[in-house]
């Protein structure tokens, strides 16, 4: 059930969850706690996206500067996503979820590597919903990686400097295919981007909660994409324009 307008969904919504260190405070529990609270929000949101009817859902899980927090902490973090994906995945594959994922894999463990290797593989042709997992990523990374397939291209004469446009460098981005997210929620009332999805940010509508995210719930969720379908998105037009009255 729900009282959204079902036509107005955001196509694809970004997530920065964070506060999990916060709510572990608050309760007086571990760090490492309030991470494992976070896992098992993402499987309540994801749900709840689904079953909402959004088509595209991109989570920053691990950004490159994490790998700087206190090694525990990054062991704690890398063992919940090794276990999401070998034991949180199955009901969203037999959903018809398509998991993918963006961010320098290749820093990862083996293990966590190949298994969401796997399930990218296996999710390829799901067609439901899309679901991205950031890891390792920096969106200044992605920039950097892009400039040098772009130059790599100009310098084998593939590619003519002159033609390169802003289509050229969203085709050298991980995901040349994911359209720029419509909203981007950040829990935990830190109103910055983060070295997230730099360049397709440029549009996005941003939604700041205070809410923490192991107690952002599917309620907060219909919240934020309300708040979303009250927005006018103008793209630089103005207003009159883009009610069509001039
Ligand atoms: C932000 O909270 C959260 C992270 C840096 C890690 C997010 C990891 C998970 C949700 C678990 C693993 C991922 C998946 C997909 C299962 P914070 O530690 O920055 O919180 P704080 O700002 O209160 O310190």
């Amino acid at each position: 059930m729900t009282l959204l307008d079902t036509s107005k969904l955001p196509r694809h919504i970004a997530i920065i969850p964070d506060g999990n260190g916060r709510w572990a405070e608050v309760q007086g529990l571990p760090r490492n706690e309030g991470h494992r609270r976070g896992s098992d929000n993402v499987r309540e949101i994801v749900s709840r996206c689904h079953e909402l009817g959004i088509k595209m859902l991109t989570i920053y899980a691990f950004s490159q500067e994490n790998w700087n927090r206190p090694r525990d902490e990054v062991d704690a973090i890398m063992e919940l996503l090794a276990h999401y994906l070998q034991h949180e995945t199955d009901e969203l594959v037999e959903k018809g979820v398509r998991i993918d994922s963006i961010g320098r894999l290749d820093e990862l463990s083996p293990a966590i590597q190949k298994d969401i290797t796997e399930l990218m593989r296996r999710t390829e042709g799901n067609d439901s919903m899309r679901v991205t997992f950031a890891l390792s990523y920096s969106g200044r990374a992605e920039l950097v990686d892009a400039v040098r397939a772009i130059v790599r291209e100009a310098e084998s004469g593939q590619l003519d400097p002159e033609a390169i446009d802003e289509k050229t460098l969203r085709l050298h981005l991980y995901r040349p295919d994911l359209p720029d997210p419509d909203l981007l929620i950040r829990t935990g009332d830190e109103h910055r981007i983060s070295n997230f999805l730099l360049w397709q940010f440029a549009y996005t509508e941003l939604y700041v909660t205070e809410a923490l995210w192991p107690d952002f719930g599917p309620e907060q969720l219909d919240l934020a994409i309300a708040e979303y379908q009250r927005r006018e998105r103008r793209f630089g037009l103005t207003s009159a324009q883009v009610r069509g009255s001039e």
